[in-house]
């Protein structure tokens, strides 16, 4: 029982420490977290690639309107060459909160959304 306790409070003086070191750039004090947002590319060095990265977003967010055959919409994204050669309108649709937002019936989490961007930004590896 002691153990378990002091393992505990060890536990969480590790947190407030790790908590209030990264805070040490926060001048205003208001927000420690700036990015709330979990880093959506943990490794930087690593490129976004559709197969690793982008295939299973469209796949599971798009795929039931944009497959193959669609079903509505007259564009498919059921290919790298397909969703590489829409993905400006793609960053688009996923970007709006209005009219003709993709996907229609929700919205793409905002680590999904910047993994696409990245994929553009590291130059649409397959
Ligand atoms: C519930 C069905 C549905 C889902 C799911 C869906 N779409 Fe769409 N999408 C449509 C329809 C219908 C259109 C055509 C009407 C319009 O342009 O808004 C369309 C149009 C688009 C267009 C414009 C195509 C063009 O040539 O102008 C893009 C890009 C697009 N969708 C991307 C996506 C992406 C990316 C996802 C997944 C994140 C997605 N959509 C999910 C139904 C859907």
């Amino acid at each position: 029982m002691k153990t378990k306790n002091l393992l505990f409070i060890l536990c969480f003086s590790i947190l407030i420490f790790a908590c209030s070191s990264s805070s040490s750039d926060d001048l205003t004090g208001q927000n420690p977290d700036p990015n709330p947002n979990p880093d959506p590319d943990p490794n930087p060095t690593a490129k976004i690639t559709y197969k690793d990265d982008i295939k299973a977003i469209i796949d599971g967010n798009c795929l039931s309107c944009h497959g193959s055959p669609t079903n509505g919409p007259s564009n498919s994204l059921h290919t790298y060459n397909l969703v590489k050669n829409d993905v400006d309108k793609i960053i688009d649709r996923i970007n709006r909160t209005g009219a003709g937002k993709m996907p229609p019936n929700g919205t793409l989490s905002n680590s999904a959304k910047a993994l696409i961007q990245q994929w553009k930004d590291d130059g649409l590896l397959e």
